[in-house]
């Protein structure tokens, strides 16, 4: 039987055991939480139907620990597990370089860092894997195992993850703010807000569909939705006037200066 120990079982942590357990991926007996005390650990072990640990000794024996609490509670958590000699950690930290990871590791642990998204707690997340210079093939093929079953992932560079984590790892937040902007012009032109958000919410979802679906690129898609002189370019224009292509890209932009800030960089 496989031993995963996941440290810190919050949004993300949540959302990627949840997800592995209703995949098939994980059994539940498998499973050790361990969080900031005993009775945290407890009640989220309680939660999942999981083993709580107390100390975080099974990291010894785990064939995986994942390190899923916030960027400034990693270090204190690799103090905890360098002991034990873990074999295999993934960790989802925002900012936290490999190299980093690998130097407060002890020498043989295989290290990857991975940059999901929350729509992985629906199983429509986006996640960046990248290898440490240590993690073996089969590490690797683990990692892309669990995040395809929450979604889609690709094996990319530790650069290209930051810029992911640009894109991707905050970009729920930028569509939960384009969905709500869109409602409330619903709701500007005369429409009821809940209905406004379903549409806004099902519009956004069935275009991104329709781009990952047909692959066709966004622009062909959207030429073929604007008719001359019509209505929606109408539209288009209006916005592309009030800036919402420069401010989409300003706003990735100024994320990954903000991540490369926190990592020093
Ligand atoms: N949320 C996202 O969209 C997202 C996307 C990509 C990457 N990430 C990364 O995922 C990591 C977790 O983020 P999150 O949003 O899931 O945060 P979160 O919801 O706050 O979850 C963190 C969990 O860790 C627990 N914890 C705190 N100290 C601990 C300790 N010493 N040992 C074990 N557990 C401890 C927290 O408990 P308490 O709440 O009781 O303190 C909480 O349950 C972060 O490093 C973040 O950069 C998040």
């Amino acid at each position: 039987m496989k031993k995963i120990l996941i440290f810190g079982c919050g949004a993300m942590g949540g959302a990627i055991l949840s997800g592995c357990l209703a995949k098939g991926l994980w059994k539940k007996e498998e499973i050790y939480v361990k969080e900031h005390s005993e009775e945290a650990s407890r009640e989220k072990a309680s939660r999942y139907g999981v083993h709580a640990s107390m100390d975080g000794r099974e990291a010894k024996e785990a064939d995986l620990v994942i390190l899923a609490v916030k960027p400034n509670v990693v270090p204190g958590v690799l103090q905890e597990i360098s002991r034990y000699h873990p074999s295999r950690v993934l960790s989802i930290a925002a900012a936290v370089t490999l190299a980093s990871l690998e130097g407060a590791l002890p020498e043989e642990t295989e290290v990857i860092r991975v940059m999901p998204n929350t729509p992985a707690s629906v199983g429509e997340g986006m996640a960046a894997i990248a290898p440490g210079k240590k993690a073996s093939p089969d590490f690797i093929r683990e990692a892309e195992e669990i995040f395809s079953a929450l979604g889609k992932e690709a094996v990319v560079t530790e650069r290209q993850l930051d810029e992911l984590g640009a894109l991707s790892g905050a970009g729920p937040g930028y569509a939960f703010v384009i969905i709500d902007a869109l409602a409330d012009a619903g709701v500007l032109i005369g429409l009821p807000r809940k209905l406004a958000i379903e549409a806004a919410a099902q519009t956004l979802y069935g275009a991104a569909k329709m781009v990952l679906e047909t692959g066709k690129h966004p622009a062909e898609l959207r030429d073929q939705v604007t008719s001359p002189g019509g209505t929606t370019i109408a539209g288009i224009h209006a916005m592309e006037r009030d800036g919402i292509r420069a401010a989409l890209m300003d706003g990735v932009k100024a994320c990954l200066e903000k991540s490369d800030a926190m990592a020093g960089k």
